[in-house]
């Protein structure tokens, strides 16, 4: 398990095992526009403020890495991600 936090929301979740950062941001009423769900289209993608992201999609370049997650399939190595949401 690891925590997300969704900066401009102010709102944390715990995301569990079974269970996408999208999920479970959703849980508590933050809204990540989806489409494939697959991390192949890059819909879900938003900017990473803080955090070690554990990357699962096929879209973002390496360089993109850095800086920006794609929240339908991606983990965290860190306890916390912070993102810009
Ligand atoms: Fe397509 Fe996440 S919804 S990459």
């Amino acid at each position: 398990c690891f925590e997300v936090l969704a900066a401009k929301s102010g709102v944390r979740v715990q995301v569990g095992a079974d269970e996408t950062i999208t999920a479970a941001l959703a849980r508590v009423g933050v809204k990540v526009t989806v489409s494939c769900e697959q991390g192949i289209c890059g819909t879900c993608v938003v900017d990473l403020l803080e955090g070690d992201p554990d990357h699962r999609d096929e879209y973002l370049t390496n360089d993109e890495r850095s800086e920006q997650i794609a929240l339908c399939c991606s983990r965290a190595k860190s306890p916390l991600l912070v993102v810009d949401l």
